[in-house]
């Protein structure tokens, strides 16, 4: 059966005591809303019998069911178990709501839960309805409520295959003693762990209490224990408004370590030494970021190193980074990333995107801001460096986005509409998004553009913001103000990389460039003449890279020996190594490429070396015999894509 849809034209007046930025008044005015439970009866509705699927037809967060704009949750406190043996959290949220429309169905997220009972406030139990399933959003859940409701409690449990769970076995953890377990929210994932209006466009505070096995630690996006509890009780609480895909948790055998007064790490014991190394200028990073673009609103910052299967390199999540063991190279030349999700205290997590089709909002002036990071602490030939990697990668992604099926997926400002947010999630937010404000930098100077990146955070701290809502910003406090006629429609909703771009160079890079084009003759690799010590990661990443194509694999052998890529220990530098390796049919590499692929689980890695894998015959199947084996340590952000590179049906 179809259900019934509403289309509400809500009035302009309702809205006007609400200190909405202007994306969600558009929401509000076009949103589309479902009433399943007898709710949302309202006379300015207008009964329509559109199909399931246009549900999203003028809603401006295309990713998610909830109706924000009439009714959404301010604070939401969770009350959960966490139960190893059967991968189930098990227990409710409650959702105190601002019933701003006085509507009679609050529609929530939800995604592989299983759904008890709702109840309102003081326990009286309601009506509720899940409505279709869809792979990507999950099912919307109505729940009736009433005007004067204050909150909602839903009492469920998730699945053991919830998408933002990962649960390891102690076999996949340093400790190899104690299970783990750890959330992913962003993109679209909050909903398969909480029933919630899963949307960056609303903020909510949070507190939990968290139950988990008393010989483990619970550690969350808000304020943390530093010890054990006997009990395995653990009550969090995040004051500061924050979208719900920042929500987080992690258990396992943890341990703290401080690193400065409001700063420090935690990690399972074995890896908290390392650790603590590692990450040991962090406290200098926030006092440069302050310095940069304003106070740190957040009170502590830690990083929390998670096991290698672990997705991502790292997770903004507030007031505690969650971070790849990838990054500990043992020389603290990986940083930039912990200098990046720092960043993100300010664009991301302070400013946040409306929807996942401005998502560079949130990465682009992320990389932008980690960059003058870098800059302030390691000096303008380093941070060359670092943004140059990342501007090679960005132009070869935009040159195979503009030659694929999506070539609009160049353009700064997304168009995701029925895409899963993930495939817009490439290089481009990242690197276009940075490389457009530095050509923004260029035109009115460094100390005009931090005047404006200033007010930017400030003007819009604990909000959400469109790309039209900041192209409209950047006009009037920007550009018109220098008298500039700045491309911006060209940058933010053209394809490819605008002629005027800033230039991106490095001159160590290019010293690098000219000793790889000696590889194809070379005799031995200290022919070479390279002065190892000198060299930083990046250097080796860039002198790799750029190996030429007419390389024979011996030549590969030649350089293994001398240099020892194929177990170095950097993460980076490996799979650097791995690509080139495979691309040149060096076989050498073949044992510790497995053992790599086995332990590490971060997509960034996995990519291109299963795709470089799966472009010969002989390399797919061998891409295929590792996959058996390492598939299951995957979480499944990972073996999603990688399944799909390697045509694998599990
Ligand atoms: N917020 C992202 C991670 C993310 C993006 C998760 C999209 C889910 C969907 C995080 O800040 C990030 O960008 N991480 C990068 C590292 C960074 C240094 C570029 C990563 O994980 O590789
Ligand atoms: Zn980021």
């Amino acid at each position: 059966m179809q259900p019934i849809f509403h289309v509400i034209f809500a009035q302009q007046e309702n809205f006007e005591h609400m200190k909405y930025s202007k994306s969600l008044l558009v929401t509000a005015v076009l949103g589309i809303a479902f009433s399943s439970c007898g709710g949302g009866e309202n006379d300015d509705n207008i009964e329509t019998d559109a199909p399931a699927d246009s549900i999203e037809i003028g809603v401006l967060d295309q990713h998610s069911h909830a109706n924000v704009a009439e009714v959404k949750t301010t604070h939401l406190h969770l009350d959960l178990s966490v139960d190893f043996e059967s991968k189930l959290l098990v227990g409710s949220v409650r959702h105190s709501i601002d019933n701003i429309a006085g509507v009679e169905t609050m529609i929530f997220d939800s995604h592989s839960l299983t759904i008890e009972k709702v109840e309102l406030d003081n326990g009286v139990e309601t009506t509720f309805e899940l409505g279709n399933y869809d792979e990507l959003l999950g099912k919307s859940l109505s729940v009736a409520v009433l005007p004067e409701t204050e909150s909602v409690t839903i009492y469920y449990s998730t699945a053991p295959d919830s998408k933002a769970l990962q649960w390891l076995a102690p076999q996949q953890t340093a400790g190899k003693s104690e299970p783990y377990l750890f959330t992913q929210g962003e993109a679209v994932l909050t909903r398969t762990w909480i029933p919630c209006q899963d949307t960056p466009g609303n903020r909510i505070t949070y507190s939990a209490d968290i139950t988990v096995p008393n010989q483990l630690m619970a550690v969350m996006s808000a304020d943390n224990p530093t010890e054990k509890d006997s009990e395995g009780k653990y009550h969090f609480e995040m004051d500061k408004p924050i979208p719900c895909y920042l929500i987080a948790l992690a258990v396992g055998d943890l341990e703290f370590a401080a690193l400065g007064s409001r700063t420090g790490v935690y990690a399972e014991p074995s890896m908290i030494e390392k650790s603590v190394y590692e990450f040991a200028d962090v406290e200098k990073m926030i006092e440069v970021a302050e310095g940069l673009y304003g106070e740190y609103k957040w009170g502590r910052y830690d990083i929390i190193v998670l096991p290698p299967s672990f997705p991502f390199g790292g997770m903004e999540n507030p007031k505690l980074t969650f971070a790849t063991p990838t990054i500990l190279a043992g020389d603290r030349s990986l940083v930039s990333l912990i200098a990046h999700e720092l960043a993100h205290s300010w664009s991301g997590n302070l400013v946040t995107n409306a929807t996942w089709d401005d998502f560079w909002l949130n990465e682009g002036f992320t990389v932008y801001f980690e960059n003058r990071i870098m800059e302030a602490l390691y000096g303008k030939e380093h941070s060359d460096m670092l943004f140059s990697i990342e501007y090679e990668e960005m132009l070869n992604e935009n040159k195979a986005i503009l030659e694929g099926e999506y070539p609009d997926d160049t353009k700064l400002k997304l168009d995701l509409v029925g895409r899963d947010p993930d495939d817009g999630m490439s290089a481009i937010a990242y690197v276009k998004g940075a490389l457009f404000l530095m050509t923004l930098e260029e035109e009115v100077g460094r100390e005009k553009f931090d005047v404006f990146i200033n007010s930017y955070f400030g003007d819009h701290e604990f909000q959400t913001l469109t790309t039209e809502d900041f192209v409209v910003y950047l006009d009037e406090n920007l550009l018109k103000p220098n008298a500039s006629d700045f491309n911006v429609d060209e940058w933010i909703y053209g394809q490819g990389i605008p002629e005027n771009a800033v230039q991106i160079e490095s001159n160590r890079f290019d010293l690098v460039t000219e000793v790889s084009l000696l590889i194809p003759e070379m005799a031995n690799a200290q022919s070479l003449g390279i002065d190892e010590a000198a060299w930083t990661t990046q250097e080796w990443m860039h002198f790799i890279r750029q190996i030429p194509a007419e390389t024979a694999a011996d030549k590969f052998l030649l350089l293994d020996t001398e240099f020892g890529f194929k177990n170095c220990g950097n993460s980076e530098i490996m799979a650097e190594w791995y690509i080139a390796s495979i691309k040149h049919g060096y076989d050498g590499i073949n044992v510790d490429m497995e053992n790599f692929l086995i332990n590490v689980g971060r997509r960034k890695f996995l990519e291109p070396i299963y795709t470089e894998l799966a472009k010969s015959d002989e390399g797919l199947d061998l891409g295929r015999a590792i996959y058996e084996k390492a598939r299951r340590n995957y979480h499944a952000i990972s073996f999603n894509t990688v399944d799909e590179i390697l045509g694998w049906e599990s």
